[in-house]
């Protein structure tokens, strides 16, 4: 008689059925992480099935902001993240002592954040964003009504951008990850692969030069796209192109080369490689399921203060990004 030996995936899905655990992935997480999770997706993808799931217990594979996330919107629930240590750069350009601030230089203004902030500096917010949204969510104010748009300075450029509005402020932070994809680097992979469609993360340092240049007919115009993680995943579906260059974190690229193996998915700088995405790894998951951590509080006055902001995000935009 053959007897089967069970692999880690089989007791991460043991496990997670024990404990009534969902398990959820980013995009940039490495693809053993994401082939064994339940969903895998952007983070508005992600806060929405968090926001919806039966099970009891979220594990969250992904940065801390996101598992704050998760239990901001379902305080009830038990949310474990892999290792509390990953946190994310964008997030710490920002704390709410600054913000404080900045509101009281701007009274009136409304405040957006992006999802990557920690849950002090939501509960200061009026309303969240991801980058797969930040645009509606703009819009959804007043065109008269000044903006306070938080952390990301590459993708609030985008969003002033994309709404025509010169009544937004922007904090001046960035990820370290994609502002390390420069204009240089998108000049060289371009006159590499000049056929190569373009997805380009609005995060990205050279989100901005990207449109730039397909203004002044460097880049083309027609095959360059700034999407969210969800949105390339979505764009790569129904792409017929040979080549795509890939501006953003590298772990993005299974997700694409899963839904298209015709299109040849080529980083545009195959060293933005996050560190905290990559701190999770099969051991500190079965952990997580063996052991229930870490997981992740929010208190109860942070958690109700930021809870009508994240509400608002999830109710906003697209609803593709994950599966
Ligand atoms: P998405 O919202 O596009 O998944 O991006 C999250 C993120 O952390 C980008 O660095
Ligand atoms: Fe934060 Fe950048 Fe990592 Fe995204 S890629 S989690 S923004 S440090």
């Amino acid at each position: 008689m053959t007897q089967t030996v069970a692999t880690w995936q089989d007791e991460v899905h043991r496990l997670a059925r024990e404990r009534d655990a969902v398990v959820l992935a980013h995009n940039y997480m490495t693809p053993e992480i994401q082939d064994v999770a339940d969903h895998v997706g952007d983070s508005l993808a992600l806060s929405r099935i968090a926001a919806q799931t039966d099970a009891s217990t979220i594990v969250f594979c992904g940065v801390h902001f996101m598992a704050e996330t998760a239990k901001i919107l379902s305080p009830g629930k038990t949310v474990l993240v892999p290792t509390e240590l990953a946190g994310c750069s964008l997030a710490d350009t920002i704390d709410v002592e600054q913000l404080r601030a900045w509101k009281a230089e701007h009274p009136g203004a409304a405040v957006v954040a992006y999802v990557n902030t920690s849950a002090a500096v939501k509960a200061e917010s009026d309303i969240c964003c991801t980058s797969s949204n930040a645009v509606e969510v703009v819009e959804s104010i007043p065109r008269e009504q000044e903006v306070l748009f938080l952390p990301d300075q590459f993708l609030g450029a985008h969003v002033r951008r994309q709404t025509g509005r010169d009544n937004i402020q922007v904090w001046l932070g960035e990820c370290h990850v994609h502002a390390g994809i420069s204009p240089t680097d998108v000049r060289a992979q371009v006159a590499a692969h000049p056929d190569a469609e373009l997805l380009v993360h609005p995060e990205c340092g050279c989100a901005n030069s990207a449109i730039w240049l397909a203004g002044e007919g460097e880049l083309p115009m027609g095959r360059t796209q700034i999407l969210s993680t969800g949105g390339m995943v979505d764009a790569a579906r129904g792409m017929t192109s040979r080549t795509a260059l890939v501006a953003t974190e590298i772990g993005m690229l299974h997700q694409l080369r899963k839904v298209n193996q015709h299109t040849t998915f080529l980083p545009m700088n195959p060293k933005a490689s996050c560190r905290y995405m990559k701190m999770t790894t099969p051991d500190l998951l079965l952990r997580a399921l063996r052991e229930g951590r870490d997981e992740v509080e929010v208190p109860v006055d942070v958690a109700a203060k930021a809870r009508n902001a994240v509400e608002r995000m999830i109710a906003i935009g697209q609803s593709g990004g994950g599966e």
